[in-house]
């Protein structure tokens, strides 16, 4: 019997109670919410990205947002049932969803695991009530605490995100936060460093010189210091951001590391179908409202449909994120030759920033700390 090929299902949820000043999603704040349009424009669209891909298997669920914790668990419920009915589904099939963790937000938690998520991805951010302030984020420390707690004590795998390299942050303030962090013995955390992205309001306040950033080095020994500790307490740096117990990944965000197909729900949702030996790219209207007009009038929000032309870089993107790096085997069947620009492979691999092996190559530690760099050295 020939196994099946395996499929995420990505579904975002594009409203939040705030914006916060750092964030360029596609999120939104709507006072009111149509919620039986919108159940109905989910299972539509349900519904179209099932047929393109019903001889898949489903292997994870992703609720992503903006704030899904905002999401009535009924509805949570009804998306769950819809792709369960409709596709073959992995047995220990991993259902995550995003939450803010404040208090209205928990209290929902035991709703949202009877509606089938198995695996929560808290915001946290800083257990730092001043950097929660800064980050204008609508919850304190004391209520994340909470929220993990009552997180650990409901799902089987809690995760939380981390923002660091913050204005005024120290190696010795940021460690005390690592050590506040892995009281709660997590098997999964995310640690992004703040970046300042265009359109945000952080982008505007940054280039008016209300804040600095640490400097470069300041940033590398943060993240070099990150990664020993945390190794130190078996949490492993699998990918740029993410640490986990070997075995507590994210598989969701291994799918689209690893380039394997996934359909995108929702709002501004992506995916990712290979189709006839092609990847084809996806993507939903990122407006709310004219994504739900749209799936309500067609069935689906789907506004861009093409063949990615250069399959290879985009492996490259998302592969070399990851620690256990690319198999030359899989790179060579997308791009037709077993290592990117030997050459220039070769410079980088002497300044110690790749490595390569008889089965596959990726990027080391130091690498990582300017991975865009090297992707544009290697690609261009
Ligand atoms: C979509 S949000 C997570 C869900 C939820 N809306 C929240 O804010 O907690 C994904 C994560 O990306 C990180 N993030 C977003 N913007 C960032 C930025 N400019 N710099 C660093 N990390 C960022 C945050 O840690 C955030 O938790
Ligand atoms: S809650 Fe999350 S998605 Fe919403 S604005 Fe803040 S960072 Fe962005």
């Amino acid at each position: 019997l020939l196994n099946k090929q395996p499929l995420g299902v990505y579904v975002h949820w594009p409203f939040c109670v705030s914006k916060c000043p750092y964030c360029d999603f596609n999120s939104h704040i709507q006072s009111s919410i149509d919620i039986e349009l919108w159940t109905k424009a989910y299972l539509l669209e349900i519904q179209h990205s099932f047929e393109k891909t019903s001889k898949h298997e489903i292997k994870t669920i992703f609720f992503g947002g903006g704030t899904p914790s905002l999401m009535p668990p009924q509805l949570m419920d009804k998306i769950i049932n819809k792709v369960c009915s409709l596709w073959s589904v992995e047995k220990d099939i991993e259902i995550t969803f995003e939450a803010n963790p404040s208090s209205v937000e928990s209290s929902k938690f035991q709703d949202f695991r009877k509606a089938g998520a198995n695996r929560v991805s808290l915001g946290v951010q800083s257990f730092d009530d001043d950097a929660l302030v800064f980050l204008k984020r609508p919850h304190s420390a004391g209520e994340a605490v909470q929220a993990i707690e009552l997180a650990n004590s409901l799902f089987g795998r809690v995760s939380f995100d981390l923002m660091y390299a913050r204005p005024n942050q120290t190696l010795k303030t940021w460690r005390k936060e690592l050590e506040t962090a892995l009281l709660f013995r997590p098997s999964h955390i995310s640690l992004y460093q703040l970046t300042i992205e265009p359109g945000t309001a952080f982008y505007t306040a940054f280039h008016r010189g209300d804040f600095k950033l640490p400097e470069e080095t300041l940033s590398a020994e943060l993240y070099e210091t990150t990664n020993r500790i945390l190794s130190n307490c078996g949490l492993e740096a699998y990918e740029v951001s993410n640490y986990a117990i070997p075995g507590q990944e994210c598989r969701h965000n291994l799918m689209y590391w690893t380039y394997q197909d996934y359909v995108g729900v929702g709002p501004g949702a992506h995916g990712r179908l290979t189709q006839n030996g092609r990847k084809i790219a996806t993507r939903r209207h990122n407006a709310p409202s004219v994504w739900l007009d749209s799936v309500l009038a067609n069935g689906h929000g789907e506004h861009e449909l093409e063949v990615v032309t250069a399959p290879d870089i985009e492996f490259l993107l998302m592969g070399l994120r990851l620690t256990q790096g690319v198999s030359k085997k899989e790179y060579e069947l997308i791009s037709g030759v077993p290592l990117p620009n030997p050459l220039k492979f070769k410079v980088l691999q002497e300044e110690g920033e790749v490595w390569e092996t008889e089965s596959h190559f990726g990027v080391t530690t130091k690498g990582r700390l300017r991975l865009n760099a090297i992707l544009n050295f290697l690609i261009v």
